[in-house]
């Protein structure tokens, strides 16, 4: 393991499990399941690509940035030198070409969070990929299959925690249009360059082990948060942005009165989850994670870490204050949205929404045009969560991501996951490659691909194996990721 550091063993490790090298690194034997083909990706592409489709080309640059916030300039990683990263917007059934050049000191790549793209464009290094090394290039191309709002990051280490994500906007040729106006929303806890650098935020995590794992900070310092069954993580950050904004400085979003805006909101945060409203409006949920949804109107909501809601909202006159309150933390990022004359809302208001109806996953209905037919699952697998009791280990089964035991999947199953919490923090779990569907409502769930998992709690989902290949299973929150919370979902035929 010389010169190894922790976090390339974990991909590294990670990469023997799943069948792709990297085993002289682990220096013992893996696990190994028998991965489809490369041929059996090529198939499974060639039946989402439609002849004739526009490719939709666009570079992307990750290295070194200035960040403006409110004054005080800080050095940070990001995508073409803003945060967030320029949005990237295509069509439904387009293909992008995307090519990467990585100018960061260390190896990276992208995951198109989201997306069911063809494997072997994931951007999970060591798995679907090689890392990118530094002054390397890689040109990522497949077809998005399905529209929505989706967002795009590394695989790599404590990347995320920097300035390195963007959105992902995928039209629907046939969407209704039912709104005047957009706004994407991209929500960001921020330390670097203002705070502790990430890296000694994973060491402090790391000495701080069961002590404060269990998220004592958040409970007994700031009272939690009921929404998350217990503490909103174990991290204070010094600032919280809104499209890489602090709220001394908040962007504004401008539309006419009257018009009906819709909000794509996406959850970049490596540590956060937010509560999110605006002042003097109800929200319209029309889609979670990229997936459409019968819309519910409420007042607020709550999106974890790697979760995406679309809302639509009608405008009324002046200006709004648009919050989203770090969850059982202290603070928040803050936007304005303005219609007309009238004073800039205070950046710490705290509109009456945030108290008000506040959206609860178990009422939401996929559309019935994304709803799974009905069927019994065919395979069941039991996905434990634990961890933050006798160290800063979390686990998946019991198992950090360096000694996963993969999760089988044969090709044209129908596979429920059942995830039970068994520790005392919530855990936004997230799946490569499928949008499964929310399981134990009275009727068919949400489609999601990152769900909140509560303390104690159990939930399943359920997901049609259509797409071939080592897709990872990982809870969002990076530092969770980072201490062993990740697993495969591995087909095997
Ligand atoms: Cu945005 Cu593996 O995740
Ligand atoms: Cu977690």
């Amino acid at each position: 393991m010389a010169g190894v550091s922790r976090r390339q063993f974990l991909v590294a490790a990670g990469a023997g499990a799943t069948g792709l090298a990297a085993g002289a690194c682990t220096g013992r034997p893996k696990p190994r399941p028998v991965g489809p083909s490369a041929a059996a990706v090529a198939q499974a592409e060639a039946r989402r690509h439609k002849p004739g489709a526009a490719t939709h080309q666009v570079d992307l640059v990750a290295g070194p940035a200035t960040l403006d916030l409110a004054g005080t300039k800080v050095t940070t990683w990001a995508y073409n030198q803003t945060v967030p990263g320029p949005a990237v917007r295509l069509r439904a059934g387009e293909v992008l070409r995307a090519e990467l050049t990585n100018r960061l000191p260390e190896s990276t790549s992208i995951h198109w969070h989201g997306v069911a793209l063809r494997n072997d464009m994931d951007g999970v290094p060591g798995v679907t990929q090689p890392a990118i090394p530094p002054g390397g290039r890689f040109t990522y191309q497949f077809t998005a299959p399905d529209p929505g709002t989706f967002f795009f990051h590394p695989h790599t280490g404590l990347q995320l925690d920097r300035g390195l994500y963007a959105p992902l906007l995928v039209d629907d040729p046939a969407e209704p249009g039912a709104y005047d106006h957009e706004a994407v929303v991209v929500l960001d806890d921020w330390t670097d360059g203002v705070g502790a650098s990430p890296e000694q935020l994973q060491a402090r995590l790391q000495q701080q082990g069961g002590m404060m794992g269990g998220g004592m900070m958040g409970m007994m310092g700031q009272g939690g948060s009921q929404t998350l069954g217990g503490a909103g993580g174990q991290l204070d950050y010094p600032a919280y942005l809104l499209n890489g904004r602090p709220p001394s400085d908040p962007p504004t979003i401008r539309a006419k009165p009257g018009a009906r805006l819709r909000l794509r909101v996406v959850n970049a945060a490596a540590e956060t989850a937010f509560r999110l409203a605006l002042g003097g409006h109800r929200l319209t949920v029309t889609h979670t994670d990229g997936m459409p949804v019968r819309p519910v109107t409420v007042d607020t909501l709550v999106l974890g870490m790697g979760e995406r809601y679309d809302a639509l909202v009608t405008l009324g006159d002046g200006a709004a204050p648009l919050v989203a309150v770090a969850e059982g933390k202290r603070g928040g990022a803050f936007g304005v949205v303005r219609t007309g004359a009238g004073a800039t809302p205070a950046a710490d208001a705290h509109p009456a929404e945030l108290d008000g109806r506040l959206l609860d996953l178990a009422e939401l209905r996929a559309a019935p045009r994304v709803s799974l037919p009905a069927r019994q699952p065919d395979r069941r697998h039991r996905v434990v969560l634990s961890g933050g009791m006798m160290d800063a280990r979390w686990t998946i089964n019991g198992r950090t991501a360096d000694d996963a035991v993969p999760l089988t999947v044969g090709q044209g199953e129908r596979v429920r996951l059942l995830f039970a919490n068994q520790s005392m923090m919530f855990h936004p779990m997230h799946l490569h490659g499928h949008s499964f569907q929310v399981q134990g409502g009275p009727g068919p769930g949400p489609r999601k691909d990152t769900v909140i998992v509560r303390p104690m709690e159990q939930l399943a989902v359920d997901l049609a194996a259509d797409n071939p290949g080592q897709w990872m299973l990982h809870c969002h929150n990076l530092y969770h990721q980072q201490a062993g919370m990740m697993t495969t979902l591995s087909y095997v035929s």
